[in-house]
């Protein structure tokens, strides 16, 4: 079977290279992929966003699954145009993606399954918006754009003033554009946060292991907001006792809703959790692997990703064997450029590679790299997830690190405790 994967980043890259172990699978395309993929698979230069050309690859090529990675594609009806060509395609219809497009969608659905989460009200307009806050206690809330914002259109606000600035940027200044046509605000919640991950073809849930990213740029999570900077999986902060209340409160009902809806979802169902002193709460759905989180997870799946994929696919996930896991846990560190998550410098040459490569239970996932004359060159803010396996956290840690400290170019930094947070 040949497999094309949509996307470029480190997911793809780990996502792609797990593919191409399936015993079935002679090749796996990676559209438009990155310097890592070029080596453990094959690039085709087609931008993630160009469905029809897409499209038009798979046909030509006999492709016999599509994985489709991040969520724009999937938001733009990407797994729409491969299923109405009969190419079977991983990933939720462009109407099951509103569950991460819309924040709005996410939140009344949450509601109408009854399903945990921080107390809410969506506006369509400022001044409507802006009453709000001003009617309500000066108490800390959490402002949203509705539509995808590349992670940014979340805003939490510790009183009155944040909020109105809060609302201002998104619903007047437009500062996220059409994301901004409608917003969410919600209470906001404390605890610590945690990403629980489902494969699912719209009846069967099958959970994998808890992963925890780390979304602030710098250490001891302070700094602007980014993609995120590191993750580990399994992470003791999800018992599997949680993960079963997870199923019950969360997965089950969130799939039942959607096919209630008649927007069935399949593929990859990726809840933001909030544990509270109060329980816990969905903080956000995603509707695609993490990135960072896939990395670590692909390092641990020891099953045939590809049949997975593809049984989630053609809706017969009940009847797939259960993955299995490594029990070692992995830890996956980002490598970043000078000046990421603001504006960074592209094409610097990377250097040791081959070195870090050689460092044990050690993959180095390639995020935003490129080929430059045959060498390996940067090409975007998070250059490299640099993923370790141990026997604990703190040898996945220290593996991680030891192939971290091989890797050199100009402006490279990293998050120096990844992990620590289940090590504290
Ligand atoms: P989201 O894209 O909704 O996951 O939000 C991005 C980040 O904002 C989350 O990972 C949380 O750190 C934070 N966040 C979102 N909603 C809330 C909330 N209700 N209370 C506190 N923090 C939140
Ligand atoms: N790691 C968070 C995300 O993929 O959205």
């Amino acid at each position: 079977m040949k497999v094309l994967v949509v996307g470029g980043g480190g997911r793809e890259h780990a996502l792609a290279w797990k593919l191409s172990q399936g015993a079935q699978v002679d090749r796996v395309f990676v559209a438009p992929g990155n310097a890592g993929t070029a080596s453990d698979a094959e690039n085709v230069d087609i931008a993630d966003g160009d469905i029809p050309a897409l499209v038009k690859f798979a046909q030509d090529n006999q492709i016999g699954l599509a994985v489709v990675g991040p969520e724009a594609p999937l938001a733009a009806g990407a797994v729409d145009a491969f299923a109405a060509a009969k190419i079977p395609a991983f990933g939720p219809s462009r109407q099951a993606a509103e569950l991460e497009a819309s924040k709005v969608f996410c939140k009344n659905l949450l509601r109408h399954a009854d399903v945990p989460t921080a107390d809410f009200r969506t506006f369509t307009s400022a001044s409507a918006a802006e009453k709000y806050v001003q009617s309500r206690d000066d108490l800390p809330v959490v402002v949203k754009a509705d539509g995808l914002a590349a992670g940014k259109g979340v805003i939490v606000c510790s009183n009155r003033d944040e909020a109105l600035e809060a609302v201002r940027r998104i619903a007047v200044d437009r500062e996220f554009a059409d994301a901004g046509t409608q917003l969410v605000i919600e209470e906001r919640l404390i605890g610590q946060e945690a990403s629980v991950l489902a494969l699912t073809d719209g009846r069967a849930i099958v959970t994998l292991p808890a992963a925890q990213d780390h979304k602030p740029a710098y250490d001891g999570d302070r700094g602007p907001n980014t993609g995120g900077m590191g993750a580990y999986s399994p992470t003791p902060l999800v018992s599997d006792e949680l993960i079963r209340t997870i199923e019950e409160r969360v997965l089950v009902p969130t799939v039942h809703q959607m096919k209630r809806s008649r927007r069935p979802f399949r593929g990859v169902l990726y809840a933001g959790l909030m544990i509270t002193n109060s329980g816990l709460k969905v903080l956000e759905y995603n509707v695609r692997f993490g990135d960072p989180e896939c990395q670590p997870l692909m390092m641990r799946l020891n099953s045939n990703l590809a049949e997975l994929l593809l049984a989630c696919a053609e809706g017969r996930l009940e009847d797939a064997p259960p993955p299995q896991w490594d029990p070692r846990p992995a830890v996956c560190v980002v490598m970043a450029s000078e000046g990421y998550p603001g504006s960074y410098p592209k094409g610097l040459p990377i250097r040791g590679l081959d070195d870090a490569a050689a460092v044990p239970d050690v993959k180095v996932f390639h995020a935003g790299t490129a080929l430059k004359d045959g060498q390996v060159v940067t090409n975007g803010g998070r250059v490299l997830g640099v993923t370790g396996l141990g026997d604990s956290i703190a040898k996945a840690k220290l593996a991680a690190y030891s192939a971290v400290k091989c890797i050199r170019w100009e402006g490279a930094w990293c998050r120096k405790d990844i992990a620590d947070k289940a090590l504290a």
